[in-house]
């Protein structure tokens, strides 16, 4: 029995140097020492044996699966540090190469897109661009652009209040950028050549009207400006934004805070002005008027000067004796609307990304 106990060690040691895996260990493990392998067996047969030969019996038995035991587990380590080792190996990340560029990148929204495009219009022809706070005191809103107090728009239909602290002023959103007329003009001395992008805020809800939307306010203020200045500076964004043919038109308008006020058109891109397309049908686009209408616009109201104080910070300010000036205020949703030919305004915001990714 022990020359048959030495030989099964000698075969299980040889198997198990040659185990080239973690599962073939296992598998050797089951073979040599699970319950219904030979050597275990034998051990289980010790105590029938007669006396004498029952102490050596056992002693080798169990000394040889004791061995295989320890042999295993040393091996299943080793090869263990190996696997790891290899896969360690195979798998190294080179980190100074380049790296894999991103499958799918974002890409702006087309409202940031519209507004960066027309502020780098902007900028080209000599304006600085500024921002200003969407929560705004009814002061700048309202007051100081020349609102009388029995305006509509004032109406709480028409703007969101804001409840300020106690004892403070009276607080509204925004609803359009215009009270940056007053903050630029009270920042810095003239001239100024500004715009200011930004949201902007009025309870309305419906395909061309949005709860919040952005506009693009311009403000030039110097010596000697005059309506063709503010022409000439329109003429330049439409046909940058629309095409060089473009042409643009004023029309009489009112806002109180420009005297005159005038409503700006582009001629339409779509018909090329004529009202009507080459096989004779009426454009849709300007509904056969041959002209868009693009923003509001006008000659600075000399009152609105008198609600800038001068300060060291705009010393020697706004004397509307010897300055002029002239602004406008741009629908960002309107320009991309008009461009992109996009039929609803809700669209924008919807974040639908077979809408969004067009542009
Ligand atoms: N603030 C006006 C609006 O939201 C637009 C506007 C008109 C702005 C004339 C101007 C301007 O600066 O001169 O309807």
């Amino acid at each position: 029995m022990i020359e048959r106990i030495e030989q099964l060690r000698t075969q299980a040691e040889g198997e198990i140097s040659r185990a080239d895996s973690s599962e073939a260990l296992e598998e050797l493990r089951v073979r040599h020492l699970g319950r219904r392998a030979e050597l275990p067996q034998m051990l289980r047969e010790v105590a029938g044996l007669a006396v004498k030969e029952r102490a050596a019996v056992g002693q080798a038995a169990n000394a040889a699966r004791q061995a295989l035991e320890t042999m295993i587990q040393a091996r299943v380590a080793q090869l263990a540090g190996e696997e790891l080792e290899a896969s360690l190996r195979a798998d190294r990340v080179d980190v100074t190469l380049p790296g894999a560029p991103p499958q799918t990148i974002g890409r702006l929204h087309v409202l940031t897109a519209t507004r960066r495009e027309l502020e780098d219009i902007f900028l080209g022809l000599g304006f600085t661009v500024m921002e200003g706070p969407e929560v705004e005191t009814v002061h700048y809103n309202f007051d100081a652009l020349n609102h009388s107090p029995t305006h509509p728009a004032r109406a709480r239909t028409d703007t969101f209040y804001v409840e300020g602290p106690p004892g403070g002023s009276d607080l509204v959103l925004r609803t359009h950028t215009s009270p940056m007329q007053v903050r630029a003009m009270e920042a810095h001395p003239p001239p100024l050549y500004v715009v200011i992008p930004g949201r902007v805020y009025r309870p309305d809800s419906d395909a061309t009207h949005t709860p919040q939307f952005h506009q693009i306010e311009g403000l030039a203020v110097d010596e000697d400006i005059t309506l063709a200045d503010l022409k000439g500076t329109l003429l330049e964004f439409a046909r940058a934004v629309f095409g060089d043919e473009r042409d643009v038109r004023l029309r009489p308008h009112f806002f109180p805070f420009t005297e005159p006020s005038v409503e700006v058109d582009v001629s339409c891109f779509h018909c090329d002005g004529k009202g009507f397309l080459r096989d004779g049908a009426r454009c849709y686009l300007c509904k056969g008027e041959g002209w868009l209408e693009v923003l509001g616009a006008g000659e600075v109201d000399p009152n609105v000067y008198s609600h800038v104080p001068t300060t060291e910070r705009n010393a020697p300010g706004y004397d509307p004796e010897k300055i002029q000036g002239f602004a406008w205020g741009l629908g960002v949703e309107r320009i991309a609307m008009l461009k992109h030919g996009i039929p609803d305004l809700r669209l924008y915001y919807e974040n639908d990304l077979r809408f969004l990714e067009q542009f």
